[in-house]
């Protein structure tokens, strides 16, 4: 499925070619399974950060069975079910990508269920664990919690014994309350803010934030005094208009500045899934190996639960990223090929 320039949800193409072959330390997966994100909403209006030039293959991960191995790749690779983080590219029935990003995929666990958990997953695990740290009995505050991001972080943070109170619309609050989620509305900010002071009076101990804009004054001001704002996305700015650089480097500006200040030990930081892919590639494939094959685990042994939003063929992308973009989504919208 091909984004040919800035086009509506349905702008979508289907393109035919061969298939590819796997060179030295490739491996060819068959696709099973991807996954419509919030990323491919920026990258069909130009407005996310880095995306490749026009025409180009979204897809932000996919899971599938390796069916070709290029020279030097371990051929017990093939027939494995393997999950990975693409960023674009996944929209696809077949895709050639480098063995050692690959991560199996636990037995018992189909490629829908897995999918909810590639992008969303590492992002959920890497917001918790490795950004806000966070320990038994503390309180946070998840903005999105129906997304698909959200879903996993609040399961990951009740998992890890952490109180959670996710903004959502009131739609989701039934399900994210059986989550073990308290549940605010987003609608109105003076609202929200009431609403959490009302349940953590002493403030939470971290706030995840996508939102960005005066939603992340809001988060700084109700963390308690140590606590961690883990901002990772600016979701207000997606359908705007302008520049989104300068918006960035304000808010890299903004975060830094509240953690230099007398502020009682609070700390603002940016998360982001791919940092130190190039700088630290190594590590950075040991760290998405370990974080993901950690999240697939809690997945097969029944800690997590896959939120699967909705399902639809491939080829009816368009429709999948109407749904995505309406605003009533619980969970991820999964694409199988
Ligand atoms: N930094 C990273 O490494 C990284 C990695 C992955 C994802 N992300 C970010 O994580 C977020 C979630 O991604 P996803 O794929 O899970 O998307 P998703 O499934 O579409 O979920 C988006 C969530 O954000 C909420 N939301 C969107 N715009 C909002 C607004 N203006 N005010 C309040 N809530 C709003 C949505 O609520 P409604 O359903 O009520 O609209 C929904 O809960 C996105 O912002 C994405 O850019 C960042």
């Amino acid at each position: 499925m091909v984004l040919p320039g800035l086009v509506e949800p349905d702008g979508l193409i289907v393109r035919r070619r061969p298939i590819p072959t796997a060179a030295a330390g490739q491996a060819l997966i068959r696709v099973e399974a991807s996954g419509v994100s919030f990323a491919e909403q920026g990258m069909r209006r130009g407005r996310y950060p880095g995306q490749p030039k026009f025409p180009f293959v979204p897809g932000y991960d996919l899971v599938g069975t390796v069916a070709a191995v290029g020279p030097g790749v371990d051929a017990a690779l093939l027939g494995t079910r393997v999950a990975a983080l693409t960023k674009t590219g996944g929209w696809t029935s077949h895709a050639v990508l480098a063995a050692n990003t690959l991560v199996p995929v636990p037995a018992g666990v189909g490629p829908a269920e897995a999918e909810t958990v590639v992008v969303n997953g590492l992002t959920a695990w890497g917001l918790l664990h490795r950004k806000a740290r966070v320990r038994r009995g503390q309180t946070v505050l998840v903005h999105g919690a129906n997304g698909g991001v959200g879903t996993v972080l609040v399961q990951l943070a009740r998992h890890a014994g952490v109180r959670v109170i996710g903004a959502a619309s009131p739609r989701h609050h039934d399900a994210l309350r059986a989550l073990g989620v308290e549940p605010v509305d987003y609608a109105d900010p003076d609202a929200l803010v009431a609403r959490v002071r009302e349940l953590a009076p002493g403030g939470v101990d971290a706030v995840f934030d996508n939102i960005g804009g005066a939603t992340l004054h809001r988060s700084w001001q109700l963390l308690a005094p140590g606590g961690t704002l883990v901002s990772y996305a600016i979701a207000s700015a997606t359908k705007g208009t302008g520049a989104l650089a300068p918006r960035f480097i304000a808010l890299l500006a903004r975060l830094a500045a509240w953690t230099m200040l007398p502020n009682k030990g609070r700390r603002a930081t940016f998360y982001h899934v791919w940092s130190g892919h190039r700088m630290h590639a190594a590590r950075f494939r040991a760290h998405l190996r370990q974080d993901l094959s950690t999240v697939l685990g809690l997945l097969a042994d029944g800690t997590l639960t896959a939120e699967i939003g909705a399902r639809f063929p491939l080829a009816e992308v368009g429709a999948a990223m109407r749904l995505a973009e309406s605003h009533t989504v619980r969970g991820k919208v999964v694409l199988l090929p």
